[in-house]
């Protein structure tokens, strides 16, 4: 149990004994340190049902709580706050079972829930753009954020591997190459195992194949005619779409390797094709979906809504299913092989009305029961340093690739400019210069709410001054070099005692303050929240060690209780760092 749940159910206890309801006595941090640590604004609501005043409840429960031997003072402010010390005591006492702790006092997920994130959503032949950076880190930082405290939770790409684009693909290629086996229908196999194509072509002829969709007819229906067919299994088209897919899948997977995205599942659009026709007969069966124009769709308005949704389109009027059917499918299968309880996905807010009309589906049609929850948790946009949508000069998005390369460039200059990591050998620089590049990138997405857009001001992220990743890692470098430099001095860590300085104090209830800090991310899906407290604890650190002299202090256990508590910041961030996808260098 945390500090402030311990302090929670203590209060708790008080305003049951005076009648009022134990929840009231939720204990938060202050919103004013100077203040108090710790307050209670459970009075207010209180004297409703009490019929009381607030003030008067508070002082009540104040005496009661004020008796208790870890409280050394209990206030009540203004209405009818109640502001709350504990002793330095209990602080020590806490830091200590903080740090013996191996989640650090993290609330353990209770019970474990089986959950499936859904985000990055790359699709085959196409490069990934900055606006694929947001889903990607986002969804990987809300992967880990559930993996730490315990759920069994699994990321899934989603790969868009699925509908006209793959037609449109399959029908250039025939027309660049008609002879290829793939097109024979006379063919019997087996087909090449070398790919014809290379992503950079895929890359290269989407945009063309889709542009003539636009402007020719007859190479638009040979599209959708390659579409159908390929859904259909015809073996030349399925051959060759799968070296679409392979070769798509090995170039996304040198750019994870960067970014340290990880996925567990590659599962795709098309992954689901068996369930299709049968998932569609059911809903059919179940009176759910109807026939409408030569369509089959699903109608998912109801009475409270003041504007009508668009049905659901299960099949469209050629017979081909949709980007909406691919994901009632995957939703069935992750809820009947996965046995998924959380379904979260992180894809563009633009996509909101998608999954709208998708999560009613799933519950029309029995296909999430109550006991599956399904979550789009939306990201915004990447706009320019000028605010607005970020584009290259040609009006193109910039690719991530490049982006990538031109963050770790500028890394690479910020470490020069400050002279940092200049003694490293040349190989472990490039890792160092690697991960600071990828932590300006990555916090400058992710101390943003996920719903905001934000400029990409590269120029700021890659700072090693201020509230940037660089400067994270700074701050969690310098903590282990004290801990080093003071090894050769023979000093250890040692007890924890009780705080004896204000900013000592601070940062103690900082590190106490971390357990509510991830239940709030995991609740709210919003890895800003750990942004915000890693950029504070960071900063009260750099306090303590302005004001707590560790090398010149002569008593000898308040030193190794510094120690001690230098090391238990230091994990912290980390552990608050690496939930944000964010690595921590050894040396810099
Ligand atoms: N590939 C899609 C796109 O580019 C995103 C997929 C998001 N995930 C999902 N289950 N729909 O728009």
């Amino acid at each position: 149990m945390s500090l402030l749940r311990e302090l929670s159910v203590l209060v708790g206890d008080a305003f049951s004994e005076v009648g009022a309801e134990r929840r009231l006595g939720e204990v938060s941090v202050s919103q004013r340190p100077d203040l108090a640590q710790f307050q209670c604004n459970g009075a207010m609501a209180a004297a409703k049902t009490l019929g009381r005043p607030p003030r008067d409840i508070a002082s009540d429960v104040a005496r009661i709580v004020s008796t208790d031997a870890r409280m050394v003072g209990v206030e009540v402010a203004g209405p009818g706050f109640l502001n709350l010390h504990v002793t330095d005591e209990v602080l020590a006492q806490w830091m200590t079972k903080t740090a013996a702790d191996d989640l650090l006092g993290l609330h353990r997920a209770q019970p474990p829930r089986s959950i499936i994130v859904d985000y990055g959503g790359p699709n085959v032949a196409k490069d990934l753009h900055v606006g694929h950076l947001r889903p990607h880190v986002i969804g990987e930082s809300i992967k880990r954020m559930h993996l730490v405290v315990g759920h069994d939770a699994r990321g899934d790409v989603h790969l868009g591997d699925f509908g006209l684009p793959m037609g449109q693909l399959l029908a250039i290629l025939e027309d660049a190459d008609p002879d290829l086996p793939y097109f024979d229908e006379a063919f019997a196999g087996p087909y090449p195992e070398v790919s014809p194509v290379t992503v950079e072509d895929l890359q290269r002829l989407y945009p063309l194949a889709s542009a003539r969709s636009k402007t020719e007819p007859s190479f638009q229906a040979k599209a959708q005619q390659a579409t159908v067919e390929l859904q259909a299994g015809r073996p030349g088209y399925v051959a060759l779409w799968e070296h679409f897919r392979a070769v798509t899948i090995e170039s996304l997977k040198v750019i994870y390797q960067r970014l340290g995205v990880h996925f567990e599942l590659w599962l795709g659009e098309a992954s689901t094709g068996e369930r299709l026709a049968p998932l569609v007969e059911l809903l059919l069966d179940r009176g759910v979906a109807v026939q409408s124009d030569g369509a089959i769709v699903i109608h998912v308005t109801t009475d409270e809504d003041k504007k009508e949704l668009p049905p659901l389109m299960l099949r469209n009027s050629r017979g081909g299913s949709t980007y909406a059917t691919t994901d009632l499918a995957t939703i069935q299968e992750r809820v009947d092989v996965f046995e998924a309880e959380d379904i979260i996905y992180v894809v563009d807010l633009r996509q909101s009305l998608h999954f709208q009309q998708l999560f009613r589906a799933a519950r029309l049609g029995g296909i999430a029961g109550d006991n599956v929850t399904l979550t789009h948790a939306g990201n915004g946009t990447v706009n320019g340093p000028d605010g607005k949508p970020f584009k290259t000069r040609d009006g193109d998005l910039p690719r991530l690739s490049e982006l990538l390369d031109v963050t770790v460039d500028l890394a690479r200059s910020r470490l020069d400019e400050n002279q940092l990591a200049l003694e490293l050998g040349a190989s472990e620089r490039e890792d160092v210069v690697r991960m600071v590049g990828m932590a300006a990138l990555k916090y400058g997405e992710l101390s943003n709410h996920r719903t905001t857009n934000y400029s990409f001001d590269i120029e700021r992220f890659t700072q090693l001054q201020g509230k940037t990743g660089p400067y994270l890692q700074y701050v969690a470098v310098r903590a282990q070099s004290i801990i080093d430099k003071a090894a050769t001095k023979d000093i250890v860590a040692g007890d924890f005692l009780a705080p004896s300085d204000a900013k000592e104090r601070a940062l103690v209830l900082e590190i106490a303050a971390w357990p509510e800090i991830v239940d709030r991310a995991i609740e709210t899906l919003s890895p800003n929240v750990i942004a915000e407290y890693s950029y504070e604890l960071a900063n009260a650190f750099n306090h303590f060690y302005d004001s707590c002299h560790i090398m010149r202090e002569n008593d000898p256990a308040r030193q190794q209780s510094w120690l001690a508590l230098v090391r238990l910041t230091r994990a912290v961030l980390v552990q608050a760092l690496d939930l944000l996808t964010i690595e921590v260098p050894e040396r810099m």
